[in-house]
């Protein structure tokens, strides 16, 4: 999963680049940038010290000194006034130039915290949008591991209109497997005796419905495996592969292995991830997941949000990775 959202520390992050919320000093402060500091020692503000400070909106590359991390990307971002002020060109510049560092000296692992969503007060969901966008239009470029490190739930916040929608939808449509086992166990017993066995066509029959060309593709369809329907799927969507995998946030890696074993069979959130990097509908999102020995279920909330994604029409994978990450569950991917 290129593009990962994590609760941790970020000092604690054993990644080739952490960034820094610095200022433009650059000689260490509060929050990320003070927990930084400290965990570095004190030969990082030494060598922040020789680099004469920091614009904002820029970023600056020390060593990582006494953290897990072998770098330190320090930028600055923007304070927030009101949103009319170059704040989110400043906040995307800040993701950008830090990217472009760490991609400058090889970095392939980089944790973000949300940068200007503390002490400079950039509102948290428009800081953490701010961030997917710029970093997952970068992954749909580069081959890099990307997290955004989140240090504490109250730091984290999607938009409270998507919040509330999908806590309404998960209300009306979720369902205590139990209960339903019952009430349906029940109604079958009772009613057993009235069901006659359903009129089902013979197959000559069957074949006299359907023109033989779309019987014949219909039949072939029935029994391909997951990754035929998922390479059938691409071609008809006139997608590339690079294209397909890096909207499902897969890499490449894993994506060789689904194309080389024809009987690959996938985790449900990768086979999930290539349906709606796919754009398909509920139904043929129901017909892929079935192929890997998967069904999308009420009395799972997983599945209930990306049904609420999907039947809304919003096959962005970094938005509903946002929304599963802030109702707890796990994320698209691999
Ligand atoms: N790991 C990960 N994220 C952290 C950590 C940590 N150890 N500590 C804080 N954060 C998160 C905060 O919860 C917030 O979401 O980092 C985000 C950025 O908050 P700040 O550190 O306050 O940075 P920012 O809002 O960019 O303000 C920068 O604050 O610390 C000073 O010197 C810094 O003047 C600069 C200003």
């Amino acid at each position: 999963m290129p593009l990962e959202i994590v609760r941790n520390d970020i000092t604690k992050m054993a990644v080739d680049a952490i960034v820094n919320a610095a200022n433009e000093s650059l000689l260490g402060g509060g929050g990320v940038d003070g927990a930084i500091h400290y965990a570095a020692g004190p030969k990082l503000l030494a060598e922040c010290k020789t680099l004469g400070g920091c614009k904002t909106g820029k970023a600056k590359i020390t060593g990582g000194y006494d953290l897990p991390a072998k770098y330190v990307i320090h930028t600055v971002g923007p304070i927030y006034e009101d949103g009319k002020h170059g704040e989110k060109a400043l906040l995307e510049s800040c993701y950008r130039e830090s990217l472009a560092l760490a991609k400058a000296h090889n970095c392939e692992t980089v944790a973000f915290p949300l940068i200007s969503s503390g002490v400079y007060g950039y509102p948290k969901d428009q800081a953490l949008k701010v961030a997917i966008d710029v970093i997952s239009d970068f992954l749909l470029e580069n081959e890099m591991k990307v997290y955004i490190v989140i240090f504490d739930k109250a730091s984290y916040k999607i938009g409270e209109k998507l919040f509330s929608d999908i806590a309404e939808y998960i209300d009306d449509h979720y369902v205590d497997e139990r209960a339903v086992y019952r009430r349906e166990s029940v109604s079958i017993r009772r009613s057993f005796r009235s069901v006659r066995a359903p009129q089902v066509p013979d197959l000559c029959e069957y074949k006299a419905m359907m023109p033989t060309e779309d019987l014949d593709a219909k039949l072939k369809q029935i029994d391909e495996s997951f990754s035929q329907m998922l390479l059938r799927k691409i071609d008809e969507k006139g997608m590339t592969d690079a294209e397909c995998y890096k909207k499902a946030n897969i890499d490449r890696k894993l994506f060789s292995k689904i194309r080389s074993d024809v009987h690959y069979k996938p985790s449900k959130p990768t086979a999930i991830a290539f349906a709606i990097s796919l754009e398909l509908s509920l139904n043929e999102t129901e017909d892929m997941l079935k192929k890997a020995g998967f069904a999308l279920s009420h009395s799972n909330k997983f599945d209930i949000i990306i049904e609420y994604f999907i039947s809304n029409g919003n096959y962005n994978i970094f938005e509903i990775n946002e929304a599963l990450f802030a109702f707890d569950q796990s994320l698209l991917g691999a």
